[in-house]
């Protein structure tokens, strides 16, 4: 392989890409990206500091004011690490709302893009393969069913001894797949270029065994 490869997975909530690209990223030593975590980290600050989404010159002064950082599999915000903090479906619903806010997008894909330079990076998101890294070396758009998704993130809320219904969850899903893939800016969309994988009825080894495939078989 050359020197810096750039992987882009990207597709809906609770596809599994974070798992998987984690997988791929371990396996090809290279560092993971999780761009969702850092549009979480901006929803996690403005719900902190009760900044609301209408509020655009106090959220620009904040954007001016905060640093995201990925150090030994943390997301670090500000200093603070806030891994576990942006997992709840509050952050999830002001995250995908954040996310269509042009100030927002503009700030962290421009760190994203610089993350990207300094190394190989499997980075996974919504708008990598389209949009962050339109000249990735390799793309994939992981999908599953929605119901599928919803059983996931239901049994990985449930885990944690969250008490959610499973059609809350479902319908939380369908809302957040209608915002992530309607807004303005870099909606959620595949790349013409990318690889599609539906892991609807795969195991996370499964999808991440054919990702791997398709690198050895292109590079
Ligand atoms: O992948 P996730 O569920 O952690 O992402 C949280 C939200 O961030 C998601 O609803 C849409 C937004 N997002 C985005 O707009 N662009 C990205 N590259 C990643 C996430």
């Amino acid at each position: 392989m050359t020197d810096k490869i750039r992987i882009a997975i990207d597709g809906p909530s609770g596809a599994g890409k974070s798992t998987i690209a984690k997988n791929v990223a371990r396996i090809l030593r290279m560092d993971y990206i999780d761009t969702g975590a850092m549009y979480r980290a901006i929803g996690y600050k403005m719900l902190k500091n009760n900044i609301s989404i209408d509020n655009l010159e106090t959220l620009r002064h904040m954007l001016g004011d905060t640093e995201i950082d990925f150090s030994d599999g943390n997301i670090i915000l500000d200093g603070e690490v806030i891994n576990e903090r942006i997992r709840t479906p509050e952050i999830s619903k002001i995250a995908s709302d954040t996310s269509a806010i042009s100030e927002v997008r503009e700030k962290l894909v421009a760190l994203q893009r610089n993350m990207a330079q300094r190394k190989s990076v499997v980075m996974d998101g919504r708008d990598i393969g389209t949009n962050v890294l339109k000249d990735a070396e390799f793309k994939f758009y992981v999908t599953a069913s929605t119901a599928e998704r919803a059983r996931r993130r239901w049994l990985e809320l449930t885990e944690k001894g969250e008490a959610i219904d499973l059609k809350q969850v479902e319908a939380d899903i369908i809302q957040r797949d209608h915002n992530d893939s309607t807004r303005k800016l870099n909606p959620l969309r595949k790349a013409e270029d990318a690889v599609e994988l539906d892991t609807t009825g795969l195991t996370i080894e499964e999808v991440t065994q054919r990702i791997l495939e398709v690198i050895k078989w292109q590079s």
